[in-house]
């Protein structure tokens, strides 16, 4: 895990020299989020010196026009002013681009001939990084592409390296994931695969590690003794928009849980590693995944829910319910929303719950952690205006206005002993006065670098898919019959609440 990697104060340097190829470089990944990542680190001097972007896709285009579509596709879209002078020196002369079909040998000899070529003229070492920003369907035979090809073998006596960034959805249930991951890694070994996730890109989940072991003070807190319990919510004010051919398949759980949600949640419930060595920090997480309680069919019927947004509003503008989203089946079951309450069996969270959320056209975006510790053991405030306390709690924002927040119970100036729940407040932006990066230019940084501590191992990956297939396979034999549940706007259905309310709690709704 590369730390500090920040544009004003650049403490770490950048990485030797490499060719970065893009595996559908005319696509929606690329132009939103991959190409204003690079020129991110460019503009941080975080780019080797000697660089080179490969684009790979069906369309034909010469490198002149690829380069000017990046360009272009960058300045809409990294939401800063690009300089030229930036752009220039990163990119002039080192936009590269081949067209093919991925399914056809010659593509790939193409791009090797390319690869060599640029390997003599700009001087990349032979360093490749391949970055499959296809769609799933593509990465088992894209990989079997290029290491057919021979464009991956790393020879053991030279010093050069072949990576390969795989995006997610990684499999679509236990059985295709470990498919996957079988697939690949009879190409491929372990430590040329770097399956994303950009969630650990984002600063302040990277913080929750830095925040609870490098701090003396909530590491003895940390547990069941002092904490009831943890929720954890994703919450979007997007609906599907354009992405319903995939959405109306994948679901709120496939696409947000296995991955960025049960990232945030074994970050906050791991054990400390023995140090921030790559498999220091994943064999803690992985061990953390492996630790929760599998839920029978039972389980699952009372301890999940699932919603789908209705027409409503978002911030006051109108939004059409999911069923008549382009390309979504007028009579779907696919959940826009999904809760659940999960168990960690272990001495450490043994009877803590774990309550987790995400969903849709909910009212506002928000990524956080809620730590809620348990209420003061005595009140010695007995019949006074003070009895009913609020318990304390710690608030990890993870999106937007990145920070943490911690609640106590505060005296209101007077003669009478009243009490109001106050708060200390650390601002990213306050305290930093940087905006944060968008995420993926750490994870591309410490793919050049070979450092794997944020990317995601075999089995951490088949771990969260064994932890919600049985959500899955249950709500697949037993379709939803009240769909859609909850208006677009509302933060989901009903039977979220009820959720926690069986067990004396509610969700801590941001806004409200
Ligand atoms: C993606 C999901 O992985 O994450 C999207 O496929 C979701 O559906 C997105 O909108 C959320 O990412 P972020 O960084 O905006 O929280």
């Amino acid at each position: 895990m590369s730390v500090n990697v920040n544009e004003t104060n650049p403490i770490v340097p950048p990485p030797g020299p490499c060719a970065m190829v893009i595996f559908g470089a005319t696509g929606d990944l690329t132009k939103r989020l991959l190409m204003p990542a690079v020129y991110n680190l460019a503009a941080a001097g975080l780019l080797p010196e000697k660089f080179a972007v490969v684009g790979v896709a069906i369309e034909s285009m010469s490198a002149e026009q690829f380069a000017e579509k990046l360009k272009a596709d960058v300045k809409e879209t990294a939401g800063r002013e690009i300089d030229d002078g930036v752009w220039s020196r990163a990119f002039d002369g080192r936009l590269f681009y081949t067209s093919g079909d991925f399914g056809d040998a010659a593509t790939f000899q193409q791009l090797g001939a390319l690869l060599e070529q640029i390997e003599r003229d700009l001087g990349t070492a032979g360093n490749r990084l391949f970055y499959l920003a296809t769609p799933p369907s593509l990465f088992a035979p894209i990989i079997g592409q290029i290491a057919g090809a021979g464009l991956t073998s790393e020879d053991d006596s030279s010093s050069s390296w072949r990576r390969v960034i795989i995006e997610k959805p990684f499999g679509h249930d236990l059985d295709s994931a470990r498919e996957l991951n079988r697939d690949i890694t009879s190409k491929l070994r372990e430590r040329q695969i770097y399956r994303i996730d950009h969630y650990l890109g984002k600063e302040t989940v990277q913080n929750i590690l830095v925040f609870r072991f490098a701090n003396g003070i909530f590491e003895p807190i940390w547990n069941r003794r002092y904490i009831d319990h943890v929720q954890i919510t994703v919450a979007e004010t997007v609906g599907v928009e354009h992405r319903g051919a995939y959405y109306d398949h994948a679901g709120a759980v496939r696409d947000m849980v296995p991955n960025h949600l049960l990232q945030i949640l074994s970050l906050v419930a791991m054990e400390s590693p023995g140090s921030f060595e790559a498999d220091a920090v994943r064999d803690e997480k992985a061990k953390l995944l492996k630790a929760i309680r599998p839920l029978d069919e039972r389980d699952v019927l009372s301890a999940a829910v699932r919603g789908q947004y209705d027409a409503g509003q978002v911030a006051g503008q109108p939004v059409t319910a999911y069923r008549q989203s382009p390309n979504v089946a007028a009579d779907s079951n696919i959940e826009t929303f999904a809760a659940f309450k999960v168990a960690i069996d272990n001495w450490r969270w043994a009877d803590v719950p774990f309550y987790v959320r995400t969903g849709k056209a909910l009212p506002q975006r928000v990524s956080e952690v809620a730590i809620q510790f348990k209420r003061a053991p005595f009140m010695p405030f007995r019949e006074t205006a003070v009895e009913h306390m609020q318990p304390n709690s710690l608030i990890i924002r993870i999106q937007p206005d990145e920070g943490i927040s911690l609640s106590f119970e505060a005296k209101r100036p007077g003669i009478a002993v009243q009490t109001e729940t106050v708060k200390m407040d650390f601002n990213y932006a306050d305290y930093f006065r940087q905006t944060p990066f968008i995420g993926y230019e750490t994870l591309l940084y410490d793919c050049m670098n070979g450092d794997q501590t944020l990317f995601q191992r075999a089995d951490f990956v088949e771990a969260g898919w064994r932890a919600i297939t049985p959500i899955l396979d249950v709500w697949s034999n037993l379709p939803a019959r009240k769909f859609p549940n909850y208006s677009a706007g509302s933060w989901g259905p009903k039977e979220a609440d009820e959720l926690l309310a069986k067990d004396g709690r509610h969700w801590r709704n941001p806004s409200g």
